[in-house]
Parts: structure tokens; C-alpha cells; sequence
């Protein structure tokens, strides 16, 4: 019988903790970056004084462009290649909706970004507020379509598609049409514009990308954010229907955007932790090198004359035991799997005690929550959630982490 196995080698060259960073008031403040935020990247690139490379990711709440494009402007002002797959966005877990829901009506973003999103998801028919205003620019009065926006356009006949879903992407950027659109489909029968509901109980499912009541921007107050829209809309339902609206939620402290956060790491570290082993053909000259052989069959083991001093996991999963064997008494008939055991710790940073620092102690203890002083927490209030560290900004966040685990 061949068991699996988990290695737990290379610690000395990759961390076995990680970090996780929330984006805005930690690493930009609206169009600005946030200096401290390039030197703490230098040193989670290996630059600090133990030489080791700390994995991390980004889960933002933020959103409204494609994980790429994200991913590109972070590179740039940080000076590190960030690539799309450290990059979790409030509607990125929205991904797992699309065999679901046929039609949906994306809102929020610049233009046609968020649609260019969604159907990057693989949703199959997406349809915009500015779609409707073009179908019946009387859906929303004292709003005249610009050229720009007139552009971005599909033409849709509204009284005949069935809008299953409502998904607000990213901030609104017209709350009065918007609302007015959203609204509408809620109190509609089953999702055609123009129609209005006897039950209140056929409408689209709603779901939104996170429920930040206010953010961090280049403006010295918090500013209104999706949350905010959440709140007025449930209150324009509440008082129309005079029922509760249930709304679907995503983004940071949800438990959903944890278990997708945590997905996302692993694998990060998987990548991270295989660029630094060595793997070599149990026959090249220089095998005696290498972290991993590839034998005949194409199978990986370990090198144990290289790790002989070191030891791994073995994960008898009957038992559901773990326990630590030396190298030399694994059977080398084993097959050997290369699976991570999770981070030691995850340090995760940000400036939002209701949704981040909320985010980091609600569902995993091995989480460790930093918050910092360059977005909406002000320093000298008690934060709602209590965060395990505080600190000035990302950089010293990151060297309070590193020297805890040295
Ligand atoms: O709209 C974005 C904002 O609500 C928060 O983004 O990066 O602080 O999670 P972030
Ligand atoms: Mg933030």
C-alpha cells in the first residue's frame, strides 16, 4: 500500500509562514502608494537579513479590473513582479457562480471593465445598467447617456431577458440609476424590467463583491463605499415591500473569501517553495544535487542522501495520525507526494478593523492579525475588532512579523 506522504523540506530558503496584505489604506491611498509598502516588499523578496523568501498574497475587497491588470500595476509600483494568481478581489470568488446563473447584471466599474470581467469568469450573458439606460433611458430620468458611456453599450431588449442574478461588481459610479435598475429587478416578476412582483418573492438572487461601509482614499475622511449602497438599497426595499432583503455577500470577513483566500495561498507557496527545489533524472550526472529525483517512471522522491538529516510528515490518513518519521526508515517503494502542510502562520495586514482585522480572527487561530495607521483606522480610537499587533505602516508590520518568527 503506498501512502502519502507531506514534506515539510526547504525551510531554510522559503518561510514556512506567509503573509496575506489587504490593498487599500496598506498599500495605496487612492491613486497613491504608500512608500513604506516598496521596502516591505524588498524584504518579503528575500532582501532581510535571513535570506529567506516569505510567500504572500493580496485580498482586497476592491475590485472593478481584471486580476491582471491589478497584478501589473502593483509590479509596477512596487518594484516586484506580483502575478494575477497573488490577487484576490472582492468579486474574484464570484467565479464559482457561473454555472449557476445564465443571465446577470454586472454593476460598478468604469464603462464595460466589470462585463469584461465577468466574462473572463466564463459568465455566458452579462448585462450592464448602462445596457438598460440605452434600452429605456426613461428607467432613469435626468441621467442622459454621454458618448463615452453610449459606446459601452449592447443593444438589449430588456422586456424579454430574465435577469437571474444581480452581481455588484465594484462601487457604483451612478447610485441614482443604479438603485433605480436594482430596485426595479428586485420588485420585479422574475427578473424583467417593467414588471412589478404581487409576492416580492420572484426577484434575482443579489450578490455584492463586499460590504465596506466607508474606505481609505486620497481624501483626509473615510469615503462611502459598497457597503453604504448595500445599506440604502435594503432600506429602499424595507420600506417599499416592508420585508427584509436577503442579500448574498462576498469579500473580507466572509467565510467564503477566507476559504478561497486560503486555496489561493496554498498554492502560491506550492509554486513559491518549487522554484526553489532542485529537481533532477535519477540518472543525471549531477543528480546527487538535487532536492527531488525523477525516476523511470516519472514518479518524484526525495533525495534522501541530501535531506538524510532532515525529517517530513507522514500523513496516515486511516489513523488520521501525523507523525514524524527520520528519512532513512521511509521505505523508498513509498511514493512521495508533494504536499505542503499549511502556513505556520499567516500574517495578515490591514487597516479595516470590521472587515480585515474581523477577517483574519474569525476563522482560522493560526492567523494573525496586524493592523496599521495609513487608511481607516485612526490612530487613538479603540478598533471595533481587536487586532493581535498595530503598527505604524506595512513595512513595520512586516518586520514585526519576520523578527517573531526568527
Ligand atoms: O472599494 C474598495 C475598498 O472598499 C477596500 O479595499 O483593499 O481596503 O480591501 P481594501
Ligand atoms: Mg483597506
Amino acid at each position: 500500500i503506498k501512502r502519502k506522504r507531506k514534506t515539510v523540506i526547504d525551510h531554510e530558503r522559503v518561510a514556512s509562514y506567509a503573509f496575506c496584505f489587504d490593498i487599500d489604506g496598506v498599500i495605496l491611498r487612492g491613486p497613491n502608494t504608500i512608500p513604506e509598502a516598496v521596502e516591505a516588499m524588498k524584504l518579503l523578496n528575500g532582501e532581510n537579513k535571513y535570506n529567506i523568501k516569505v510567500p504572500s498574497i493580496f485580498v482586497t475587497n476592491g475590485g472593478g479590473k481584471p486580476e491582471s491588470v491589478r497584478a501589473a500595476d502593483l509590479s509596477k509600483r512596487l518594484g516586484v513582479t506580483i502575478t494575477p494568481d497573488q490577487i484576490i478581489q472582492g468579486h474574484t470568488p464570484m467565479k464559482d457562480l457561473v454555472d449557476i446563473y445564465d443571465n446577470v447584471l454586472v454593476v460598478g466599474g468604469l464603462g464595460n471593465v466589470c462585463r469584461n470581467v465577468a466574462e473572463s469568469y466564463g459568465f455566458k450573458n452579462v448585462y450592464t445598467p448602462l445596457d438598460v439606460l440605452k434600452w429605456n433611458p426613461a428607467v432613469s430620468p435626468y441621467h442622459d447617456l454621454t458618448e463615452e458611456e453610449l459606446a459601452c453599450c449592447r443593444d438589449v431588449d430588456f422586456s424579454k431577458v430574465h435577469i437571474d442574478a444581480i452581481l455588484v461588481f465594484a462601487d457604483s459610479r451612478n447610485w441614482a440609476a443604479d438603485q433605480q435598475i436594482i430596485l426595479e429587478l428586485l420588485l420585479s416578476q422574475n427578473g424583467v424590467m417593467g414588471t412589478v412582483s404581487k409576492t416580492f418573492d420572484e426577484g434575482p438572487e443579489i450578490y455584492f463583491a463586499h460590504s465596506d461601509f466607508i474606505w481609505a482614499t486620497n481624501y483626509k475622511l473615510s469615503r462611502y463605499g459598497m457597503g453604504a449602497l448595500q445599506v440604502s438599497i435594503a432600506a429602499l426595499y424595507r420600506e417599499h415591500t416592508g420585508k427584509e432583503l436577503k442579500v448574498n455577500r462576498f469579500g473580507k470577513p466572509q467565510k467564503g473569501t477566507f476559504k478561497f483566500a486560503n486555496k489561493v495561498l496554498t498554492k502560491w507557496r506550492k509554486g513559491v517553495l518549487d522554484e526553489h527545489l532542485k529537481k533532477l533524472s535519477i540518472n543525471d550526472p549531477n543528480a546527487k544535487d538535487a532536492d527531488i529525483l525523477i525516476n523511470e517512471a516519472g514518479e518524484e522522491i526525495i533525495n534522501q542522501e541530501k535531506l538524510d538529516s532532515g525529517h517530513y510528515d507522514s500523513d496516515d490518513s486511516d489513523e488520521g495520525l501525523t507523525v514524524k518519521e527520520p528519512l532513512a526508515e521511509v521505505s523508498q517503494r513509498d511514493q512521495i507526494t508533494l504536499e505542503l502542510p499549511p502556513a505556520s502562520t499567516v500574517y495578515f495586514v490591514g487597516d479595516t478593523p470590521e472587515s480585515d482585522i474581523r477577517f483574519a480572527n474569525s476563522h482560522d487561530v493560526s492567523w494573525h492579525s496586524i493592523l496599521v495607521k495609513t487608511g481607516v483606522y485612526q490612530d487613538g480610537t479603540v478598533p471595533k475588532y481587536k487586532p493581535k499587533h498595530i503598527c505604524n505602516n506595512v513595512l513595520e508590520a512586516v518586520e514585526y512579523a519576520i523578527e517573531r518568527e526568527h
